[in-house]
């Protein structure tokens, strides 16, 4: 017993005095949500007064065009500073041709947000899974197309032809008036490509926010809100493998050589570890994407009451957020403000 209380008596440092009391925590808090760190996706179809409810992602809508001056006013409204934004095209063919048309379904979406909000960033997710109809991000490798090579292996996506369709379609969001453009196929090349396209089209302002994506699970619910599920293999033969550190590592470097101005992370919650990397290593402009899965798991938990959504989200965030990432592309983004706005701890 002497012996305890010796120990005690000598235990000076006592961490549990800064948990105290909320007051006390709010002041040695390190990371604190704020709408400067949200980017919102939003998803775009054709058509005319159309709000469709996404059902495996509760809350998320595709809109129609007119739909997106309400909604880009109530996301300036929350003081959010970006938009990225997804396109449902009417037509898709082997070479995803809407992407590049002028007048595609992202462009129109640009200009319309343009119009009512011009100081809302507009970011333009740069791949073509959507708009094609094998649903690969790019051009495969088949004999019904005129890039096909037989000495290439069947079902390959051809790298050097996807980066001129690339080029193509990031010159017609950014002449939309996009301000950012985010490649997120992980085609070789493929910042370097869309920088030199830019430059040329007097785009040297359009920054590059380029993907760091992984081939993960957790995008199940996205192709169902964007139609963009690939009809035959998957995408491992492109995106990262979810097994690999340093290949992500590698990835990054190259991308900041080729230009890249920011770095995008993704999924974010499983690779916090890379998200720290490269905050600590390249201090360079840190993005991470709480993916559709992320946003579906912790809605899904939520709805059977096995865990509380506001808690399970802000605190998803708040760690995205500690491990490094100055902004984060969430489907939480309009809830989380409204969260924090009506909570003091
Ligand atoms: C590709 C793209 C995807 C996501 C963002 N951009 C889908 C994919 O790679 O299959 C997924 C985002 C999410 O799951 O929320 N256009």
């Amino acid at each position: 017993m002497a012996y305890e209380a010796t120990r005690h008596a000598d235990l000076k440092v006592r961490p549990r005095r800064l948990r105290l009391s909320q007051s006390v925590r709010r002041l040695v808090r390190e990371t604190a949500l704020a709408p400067d760190d949200f980017i919102y996706p939003l998803f775009v179809r054709h058509g005319e007064g159309s709000k469709r409810p996404v059902e495996s992602l509760p809350g998320v809508y595709q809109l129609s065009v007119d739909k997106l001056a309400a909604e880009a006013r109530e996301i300036s409204a929350l003081g959010i500073p970006a938009v990225i934004l997804f396109g449902i095209p009417e037509c898709k063919d082997w070479r995803g041709t809407e992407n590049f048309a002028e007048d595609g379904i992202v462009p129109q979406a640009i200009r319309a947000i343009k119009d009512i909000e011009p100081d809302l960033l507009v970011i333009s997710d740069m791949c073509f899974c959507q708009y094609t109809d094998h649903g690969h991000c790019g051009i495969i490798n088949t004999p019904d197309n005129p890039h096909y090579d037989p000495a290439l292996p069947p079902g390959y996506l051809h790298n050097d032809h996807t980066l001129e369709l690339l080029q193509r379609a990031s010159l017609a969001h950014a002449r939309a008036g996009a301000d950012i453009i985010a490649p997120s196929g992980m085609i070789d090349g493929m910042v370097a490509a869309i920088r030199s396209a830019l430059d040329s089209d007097s785009a040297q302002h359009v920054a590059i926010m380029s993907y760091i994506k992984y081939a993960s699970a957790f995008y199940g619910p996205f192709r169902d809100a964007a139609h963009s599920s690939p009809q035959f293999g998957d995408r491992s033969q492109y995106q990262l493998d979810p097994a690999n550190q340093r290949e992500a590592f590698k990835e990054i470097s190259l991308d900041i050589e080729e230009g890249a101005d920011i770095i995008m992370i993704k999924p974010a919650l499983p690779n916090l570890d890379v998200l720290s990397h490269l905050r600590e290593t390249y201090r360079q402009p840190t993005a991470a994407y709480q993916v559709s899965g992320e946003y579906a798991m912790i809605h899904a938990a939520a709805q059977r009451g096995w865990l509380d959504l506001e808690r399970a989200a802000l605190e998803s965030l708040t760690c995205i957020k500690r491990a490094g990432a100055d902004m984060i592309i969430s489907y939480f983004a309009k809830d989380a403000l409204k969260w924090l706005g009506a909570s003091r701890d």
